[in-house]
């Protein structure tokens, strides 16, 4: 049962149930790049990033990531458990691209030794800034137990994703997760995984197949996240 709105997002709104310790997410179609300064709706990304999320969680959790997830409860919504989120987004890059790639002056497509995990403070006023985990322990974001916590529980998602990515044909260049914590304090995997918070390229030809589509003014926006909902519920290439 969906109560009151709590919180809405950019691109979701989390309703209170008549449950304490549950919540229910609903996907919007709205997109923004640019920390909101360009906007757009996208039609059917609600639907698609809800199916890719409730895809990819309950494999996550088979993989030893707790996450939010319950279970997806029709196109738009999906029930999950009630945490308070981290104000630390958590970005995994397995190649260079995007803002890795402009601020130190690489090829996207760059590739690097071994991932690379950063931190961003989670704030749409200062515009989501890079910091490191000194900063966040000193704000009082996050634990260095939680800081660790997360910092495996990250490379955990990408080391599963990496590969069942790949066995779709599809090459994952980077991602961003967020994490909350559970009244019991356990951290857990939150918010969603899609092509908003991806980078997908197509192994074959590199085409992008994710929100830089929107972000960047290329077209076909639609039908990239169509093809990476068809990637994900597909059956792995050999399977
Ligand atoms: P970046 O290269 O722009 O820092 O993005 C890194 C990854 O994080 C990329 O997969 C897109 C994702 N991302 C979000 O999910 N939300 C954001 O607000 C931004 C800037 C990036
Ligand atoms: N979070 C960005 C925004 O605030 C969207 C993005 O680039 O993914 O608009």
């Amino acid at each position: 049962m969906k109560g009151e709105l709590r919180y809405e997002g950019k691109a979701k709104k989390v309703f209170a149930t008549d449950r304490p310790d549950e919540y229910v997410v609903e996907y919007k179609d709205d997109a923004t790049a640019f920390n909101a300064q360009k906007r757009g709706t996208v039609a059917g990304k609600g639907a698609v990033n809800n199916a890719i999320t409730a895809a990819l969680y309950p494999r996550l959790e088979a993989a030893g990531v707790p996450t939010h997830f319950l279970e997806r409860l029709s196109d738009r919504e999906q029930r999950v458990r009630a945490v308070e989120i981290v104000p630390v987004e958590v970005v995994v890059r397995n190649v260079a691209a995007g803002s890795f790639s402009k601020r130190l002056g690489l090829t996207e497509g760059a590739p690097l030794a071994r991932p690379v995990v950063e931190y961003y403070y989670k704030s749409d006023v200062l515009g989501d800034p890079l910091i490191n985990d000194d900063t966040a322990v000193v704000m009082g974001w996050a634990s260095e137990e939680d800081l660790a916590t997360i910092r495996t529980l990250a490379l955990r998602v990408r080391d599963f994703l990496t590969p069942f990515f790949e066995e779709r044909g599809v090459q994952l260049v980077d991602f961003k997760l967020e994490f909350g914590k559970t009244p019991g304090g356990q951290i857990v995997l939150a918010d969603e995984i899609s092509p908003d918070t991806c980078r997908f390229w197509d192994a074959r030809t590199g085409e992008k197949l994710d929100k830089d589509r929107f972000r960047r003014d290329l077209g076909g926006v639609e039908d990239a996240y169509q093809e990476m909902l068809r990637r994900v519920l597909g059956e792995p290439a050999g399977a």
